[in-house]
């Protein structure tokens, strides 16, 4: 038989357990807490908050709230494979099948081992499902990273690579840094103040540092960067959800190419401020001719119950 809990808003059906939570009888003192706080809120308009911390620590919903069943998780785990294969198809990559099949379950371990709990407006597991799987793919021996932040995106560059590829990692604040790598070395710059020596390297990029993407492009040009990952790769439509945006993004410049905005400026509002992007110079520009593929990392939702958290391509040059 269905109770009704109208303090908490929610109805106790039979069909599971609730996490283990009794309905508010209506006896308890609670419900004496609750009519106060709802008398002082209507009638003098104060509005009290009582919160009880039973685990102090952060942590993103990624790490509290998961399926555990294996079935399911197996489940879960073949449908993320065959999306995988089909996105590594389309940027024309080699691999074998059975290989991507380990290396989603193997991520889904290194997913719930990060030391960091709280991602904050980096990448989220959707995201990071394809950044393992690419890196375990093309297997690099050297990775840059430009945008580290807690170094969430570290760990798991780490966790990809093999023993002999080492990692550059570059920020201009490492002041919320949490976990480093050994495989790293740490430049506190942008990668065009002093940029390393990349010859006879296969190298693979990820820019996740929200600065222009066409500079970021133009340095994979000039330093035969052939892999790049962009994260906030996000076009004319989406863009604004971005307080910082990469402009321009690697999509902008295909919606330039497509001549969906034909304009040479226009305004925009992100969390209440106003930004004005200038056009000229950028469609003057044609290093978007050097690139072979384009693919956005797919929205995973309906099969991880995560939002994806950016919008992140792959982008592989032609030479
Ligand atoms: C979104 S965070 C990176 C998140 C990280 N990749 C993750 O998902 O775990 C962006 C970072 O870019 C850094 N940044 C800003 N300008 C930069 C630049 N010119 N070069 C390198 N990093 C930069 C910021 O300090 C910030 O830590």
């Amino acid at each position: 038989m269905n109770k009704f809990d109208q303090f908490r808003k929610k109805t106790f059906t039979p069909f599971w357990n609730n996490f283990n939570t009794k309905p508010k009888s209506s006896n308890s003192i609670s419900i004496i807490i609750q009519s106060f706080k709802k008398f002082l809120r209507k009638n003098i308009g104060i509005k009290i908050k009582i919160n009880t911390y039973k685990n102090l620590e952060k942590k993103d919903e990624f790490f509290s709230s998961y399926q555990i069943d294996k079935n399911i998780i197996n489940y879960r785990n073949k449908l993320l494979a065959k999306i995988v294969v089909k996105y590594l198809r389309k940027s024309n990559l080699n691999f074998k099948i059975k290989d991507i099949n380990k290396y989603v379950g193997e991520y889904c371990e290194v997913f719930q081992k990060s030391p960091i709990k709280e991602l904050g407006s980096g990448f989220g597991f959707n995201e990071g499902l394809f950044l393992y799987c690419i890196i375990k793919v093309i297997n690099p021996n050297l990775v840059i990273e430009s945008g580290v932040m807690k170094g969430f995106t570290t760990y798991l560059i780490d966790s990809a690579v093999s023993n002999n590829c080492k990692l550059k990692c570059y920020d201009i604040s490492f002041e919320n840094i949490e976990y480093k790598s050994k495989k790293a070395n740490y430049f506190q710059q942008d990668i065009n103040q002093d940029p390393p020596n990349l010859k006879n390297k296969k190298v693979l990029a990820f820019w996740d540092d929200h600065t222009s993407q066409l500079d970021r492009l133009e340095f994979s040009i000039k330093n035969k960067i052939k892999f790049n990952l962009f994260d906030d790769d996000l076009s004319f439509l989406n863009f604004h959800s971005d307080g910082w945006p990469p402009i321009p993004s690697i999509s902008m410049l295909f919606d330039l190419k497509n001549k969906i905005i034909t304009k040479n400026s226009f305004e925009w509002i992100s969390r209440g401020r106003k930004g004005e992007i200038w056009l000229e110079k950028i469609k003057k520009r044609n290093e978007i001719n050097q690139i072979k593929t384009h693919n956005l990392f797919p929205n995973l939702f309906n099969i991880t119950g995560f939002k994806n958290h950016s919008q992140c391509s792959l982008v592989i040059l032609k030479k």
